[in-house]
């Protein structure tokens, strides 16, 4: 029996051809696992209605992590216009796979590594090497959300917030409302993780990225949970720094940080931010980690512009592979993957169209292997 089972879902798009370049550098690892395909995305939600098909959930239980491609989501007219016309009567409605996933198996942390690879011509700066670390599954994106807004609800608000009068000729159906929902367990999670990465990784900082000023109760919740657990790691700092002022620092001195923790909408942004500063979406990779599940992804889509010509960098594919070895515990595995990347990149003789380069995906991929 193989030492691991990993689910391999590929997804739409170039997800597929990425995945097939992540196959190529683990053949060369010789990791002792066995990879099982799983179905999800958007030909699953136009056939079967469900983008994420039970069995895939399955799978997912039976397997100790997943690595997945990228999937195509689409706007709800255009999600309903596609189903299959057995399907259409059926009020189903399109959830992306990849939040539920996160919600569904508990993938709470997010983890987002941002390194400038020597000899990337992309690079904002070559002294960067950030990791975000964002919250997954609460805050604005927990999916509470109402239009037109109940009178129930609008009765509550109106009785608790007297300053919800002035929103009292807006008509139900002209409103809409999304939850911010923040619990102390969920960031007691987050910056634990960030805490535990600095003090094992010697990083001298955490930088708690929210707005307190204003969000007083959720953001502050995030910010008097890191003060606190800040006592208990001697060698790191905390830092605090409001979201809008930390975009401006990450163009302006982005060498000074090192992990940043943040929730769940104000970390989606900022790390794609963090993602361009060391070359954009070809290289920014991402783990979604519970306790005892983690998948595994580049952070891009499925760029329906480049599907199907395995023209685009399976770089950030190539570094997610390396993030799952590492919380697989393949420490050697994970080191020399990524050795070889960034080996690749300096000698820089196979490079992708974003680089400046013809090769082919996959050329860029054995590239990595010939390198391993
Ligand atoms: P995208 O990330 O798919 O692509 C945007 C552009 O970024 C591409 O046209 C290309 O120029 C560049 N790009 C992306 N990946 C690249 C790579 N590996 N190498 C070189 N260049 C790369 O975002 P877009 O076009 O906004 O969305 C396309 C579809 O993907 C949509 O249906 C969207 O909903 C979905 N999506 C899925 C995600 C996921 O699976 N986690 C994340 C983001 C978008
Ligand atoms: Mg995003």
């Amino acid at each position: 029996m193989p030492k691991y089972k990993i689910a391999t879902l590929p997804g739409d798009g170039i997800g597929v051809e990425v995945m097939e370049a992540a196959k190529i550098v683990l053949e060369k690892l010789a990791l002792d696992a066995e990879y099982i395909h799983g179905d999800v995305g958007w030909e699953f939600w136009c056939k079967e209605g469900n983008p994420l098909p039970d069995r895939t959930l399955t799978l997912l239980e039976n397997t100790d992590c997943c690595l997945f491609g990228a999937i195509t989501s689409k706007p709800k007219e255009e999600a309903q216009a596609e189903l299959s016309p057995h399907l259409k009567e059926k009020g189903l409605s399109y959830r992306s796979p990849i939040v539920r996933l996160r919600q569904e198996l508990n993938l709470r942390t997010n983890l987002r590594p941002c390194k400038a690879y020597p000899g990337n011509p992309l690079n904002y700066r070559d002294d960067i090497d950030l990791v975000v670390f964002r919250e997954n599954t609460e805050d604005l994106y927990s999916g509470v959300e109402y239009h037109p807004v109940p009178k129930e609800v609008r009765d509550i608000l109106d009785q608790t917030h007297p300053r919800m009068g002035r929103f009292k000729e807006v008509p139900n159906e002209d409103m809409a409302i999304s939850l911010r929902i923040v619990t102390k367990k969920g960031c007691e999670n987050i910056i634990r993780d960030a805490f535990e990465y600095a003090a094992s990784q010697n990083r001298k900082s955490v930088t708690v990225v929210e707005k307190p000023n204003v969000l007083r109760e959720t953001s502050g919740m995030m910010v008097r949970t890191a003060r606190e657990i800040a006592k208990e790691y001697r060698n790191v700092e905390l830092w605090e720094t409001n979201i809008d002022a930390m975009c401006m620092w990450l163009v302006k001195n982005p060498e000074d940080y090192g992990v940043l923790v943040t929730s769940n909408m104000f970390g989606d942004i900022v790390s794609d931010l963090c993602a361009q500063l060391v070359g954009g979406l070809g290289f920014a990779s991402s783990g979604n980690i519970g306790d005892d599940y983690a998948l595994f992804e580049p952070t891009h889509g499925s760029a329906p512009k480049y599907a199907g010509q395995y023209k685009v960098n399976p770089t950030a594919m190539l570094l997610a592979t390396k993030l799952m070895l590492d919380w697989l515990g393949e420490k050697e595995r994970a080191e020399n993957l990524e050795a070889a990347i960034a080996l690749a990149i300096k000698v820089g003789k196979v490079r992708t169209y974003d680089m400046g380069g013809s090769s082919t995906t996959l050329e860029v991929a054995q590239e990595v292997a010939n390198k391993l």
